[in-house]
């Protein structure tokens, strides 16, 4: 009885060994280093998923379909490429961006399941690039926010207050500028100063959008109702 024990001691470490002699051979196959992502497994696949939600969703989105402009779809790219330019990233390859920091702290093998996991999502469809832009037109939103500025402005930038200038063909960078400056103080108004507080950049812009898009029409203030005699003589013997 006694003398069996080390025998089946010594069985079972053989089998232990032979296990662990067998595993990497079959989870990593003889393939270039490049291409070892396409040779991923379910369980690499699954990590790969963890660690997307961590450190990619919130700029890729989980289902690697990006909302954000400025930042690609990864959703469906090859798994090669997608670890290729992990890779880049991570040993600067390719410029400095969002994505140095983002790839920074992952290992080899997490830049490599992560490549396998984006690449086993779909790839963004079609009906998605043809729905309508999250954000809403700043064309439309300039008009909304015009609203507050038609009393003096004019509803379409023509003014016909004195003193008060119309807004209408404005060039938008100068608009943009102007309301900046309001803003900061660099241009002094009380009126344009409280005006100009409570908005955006990108709501100057949308606003100036807006301005530079009306039909120009002159200042009714500027013309007055009859001219007034003289100035019609003087015309009439500038041209006789
Ligand atoms: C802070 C936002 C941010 C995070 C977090 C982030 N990315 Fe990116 N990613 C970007 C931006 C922006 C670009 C485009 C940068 C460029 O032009 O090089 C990019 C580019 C990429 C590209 C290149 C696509 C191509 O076809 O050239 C891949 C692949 C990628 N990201 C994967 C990932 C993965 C995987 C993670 C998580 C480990 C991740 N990103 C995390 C913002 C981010
Ligand atoms: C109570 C009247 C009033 C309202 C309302 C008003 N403004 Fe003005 N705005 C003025 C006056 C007066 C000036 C001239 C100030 C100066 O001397 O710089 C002016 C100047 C401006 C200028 C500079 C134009 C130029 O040719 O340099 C811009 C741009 C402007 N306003 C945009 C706006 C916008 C946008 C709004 C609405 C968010 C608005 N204003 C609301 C009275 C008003």
């Amino acid at each position: 009885m006694t003398d069996i024990r080390p025998a089946a001691a010594g069985i079972v470490w053989l089998a232990l060994c032979t296990t662990a002699w067998a595993q990497p051979a079959t989870s990593k196959p003889a393939a270039a280093d490049d291409l070892r992502a396409m040779y991923a497994t379910s369980q690499d696949v699954a990590e790969g998923k963890r660690l997307a939600q961590e450190s990619c969703a919130r700029c890729h989105g989980a289902n690697g379909v990006s909302a954000t402009a400025g930042i690609p779809h990864i959703a469906g790219q090859r798994a090669a490429y997608l670890h290729l330019q992990l890779r880049a990233y991570k040993q600067g390859g390719r410029p400095q961006s969002p994505m140095s920091g983002a790839v920074g702290f992952l290992s080899e093998d997490g830049l490599l399941k992560v490549a396998a996991y984006y690449a086993s999502l779909d790839p963004p469809q079609r009906v998605a690039t043809k729905a309508p832009p999250p954000r809403p037109d700043p064309l439309q939103a300039g008009k909304s926010a015009a609203a507050a500025c038609g009393g003096c402005h004019g509803s379409a930038g023509v003014t016909s207050i004195p003193g008060t200038p119309s807004l209408v063909g404005l060039d938008p960078s100068y608009f943009a500028a102007a309301m900046a400056g309001y803003k900061t103080g660099a241009r002094k108004s009380d009126v344009m100063a409280g005006f100009a507080a409570g908005l955006s950049d990108a709501e100057f812009n949308n606003l100036g959008l807006f301005y530079a898009t009306q039909k120009p029409a002159k200042a009714p203030t500027k013309a007055p109702a009859r001219p007034p005699p003289r100035s019609a003589e003087a015309a009439t013997a500038r041209r006789g």
